[in-house]
């Protein structure tokens, strides 16, 4: 069964891609159209990470690359290539889309509601059938920051922290809607929030805590010139620096909140294992997540020990914000998810798979290996690269 693949140059893309060549002999992966030589930055990915000199070599030749522009109707390409492509496929795995937490809804509505709507019309232009194997995130629960969500659940009644969380929820109506009225199975995969302990490098794909790292540390920079020593603090200087001189920042979040992380590595091979089970002919869907979640004051201290910052967490924003807490303020996803304490509840995915879908412990020294910059990729210890040895 030939499978297609989109997003393939993503964070999670790769390590489904990874997965997928595991068992398929080819992979057509339709690439963004215009972003730049996808063949070389899937190569480059699986270079730097230690793969094999033979299995890199043989990628040009394993991998047909078609280049997609998901917001187009018929993805962009003449009709005749599209049909040919849909006739081609047995499986079609939906892993691009926009993690934009920043981006406004009709820009995310497009990558991801619209892009999930041409992805499904090329399932139902194929000749066999294809399955949907769509990526959605355990996000879609929304505003929803204490108890428990369930896989089956789908509903809008908590709103959203943000339009990202809108866009694929909508994306997940749609699915439903689709599946419904072509009677198709689809697979909707759900993980929670994707991260690994390979060290940032300028050639692999960024995710979600190296994006908030990112930003509080240029709101340190923008609110702090020239620190340490500058409190970057508002008029009265009040809430200056702690002792050791590191600006001190008050931030919403609940001191037992907890956020759900999970290694984007095995988020992959647990979605590869249940896209390999027989579908239920309507819509599966699965929630991949770790069995522990992490403790808020966690990600506090990391983001203290990275940044550079002493964090304060409050019950309610302060009504006399310093500089750099207006800076850091503006990202929608920060703050908010500092208040969760909602679990999601994966027990389709337990059921099946026991305790082998169970990861490693996701701790402080995991996450900060995974944003602490080194000179190179180191190839030894990293989790992906033991995969080849
Ligand atoms: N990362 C997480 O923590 C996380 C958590 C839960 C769910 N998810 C879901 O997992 C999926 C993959 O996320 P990711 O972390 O791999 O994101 P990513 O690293 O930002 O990758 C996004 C992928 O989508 C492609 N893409 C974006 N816009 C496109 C367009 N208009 N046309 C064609 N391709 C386009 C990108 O291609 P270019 O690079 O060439 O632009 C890239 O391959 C998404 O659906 C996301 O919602 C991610």
């Amino acid at each position: 069964m030939h499978v297609a693949l989109t997003g393939a140059t993503g964070f999670l893309g790769l390590r489904l891609l990874r997965c997928l060549l595991d068992t398929h002999r080819s992979v057509t992966v339709l690439v963004h159209a215009g972003s730049g030589d996808a063949l070389h930055r899937i190569t480059r990915f699986f270079a730097l990470t230690g793969a094999p000199g033979a299995f890199v070599a043989e990628l040009p030749s394993r991998l047909r690359v078609v280049e997609t522009e998901l917001e187009q109707p018929g993805l962009g390409l003449s009709g005749r290539v599209f049909q040919e492509l849909a006739d081609g496929l047995g499986a079609i795995w939906h892993s691009a889309g926009s993690i934009n937490l920043e981006g406004d809804l009709p820009e995310l509505r497009r990558t991801n509601v619209e892009g999930t709507r041409h992805v499904l019309e090329l399932a139902a232009a194929g000749r066999e059938r294809p399955v949907v194997h769509h990526v959605s995130t355990a996000f879609v629960a929304g505003s929803r920051r204490e108890g428990v969500a369930y896989e089956d659940e789908l509903d809008d009644t908590y709103g959203f922290e943000n339009a990202y969380e809108r866009s694929k929820f909508e994306a997940e109506v749609l699915i439903h809607a689709w599946s419904q009225e072509h009677r198709r199975p689809v697979v909707v995969l759900r993980p929670s929030i994707l991260v690994t302990d390979l060290p940032p490098h300028p050639e692999l794909p960024s995710h979600p805590l190296q994006v908030i790292e990112r930003i509080l540390r240029d709101a340190r920079r923008t609110a702090c010139p020239g620190s340490p020593g500058h409190d970057g603090d508002g008029p009265d200087g009040r809430r200056g620096a702690d002792p050791g001189g590191r600006p001190r920042v008050r931030l919403v979040g609940h001191p037992h909140g907890r956020l759900n992380l999970l290694q984007v590595e095995h988020a992959a091979e647990v979605m590869v294992r249940l896209a390999g089970r027989t579908p239920s002919g309507e819509v599966d869907t699965y929630h991949v997540v770790h069995d522990s979640d992490v403790p808020v004051p966690t990600i506090v201290s990391l983001l203290e020990q990275l940044v550079d910052l002493s964090i304060d967490l409050v019950t309610a924003e302060p009504d006399d914000p310093s500089e750099l807490e207006t800076l850091m303020d503006f990202y929608p996803g920060l703050t908010t998810y500092l208040t969760h304490r909602r679990r999601f509840d994966d027990t389709r995915v337990r059921a099946l798979f026991g305790s082998s879908a169970a990861s490693d412990r996701v701790d402080l020294d995991y996450l900060r290996s995974g944003l602490v910059r080194r000179d190179r990729v180191p190839v030894g210890p990293s989790p992906i690269a033991a995969r080849y040895a």
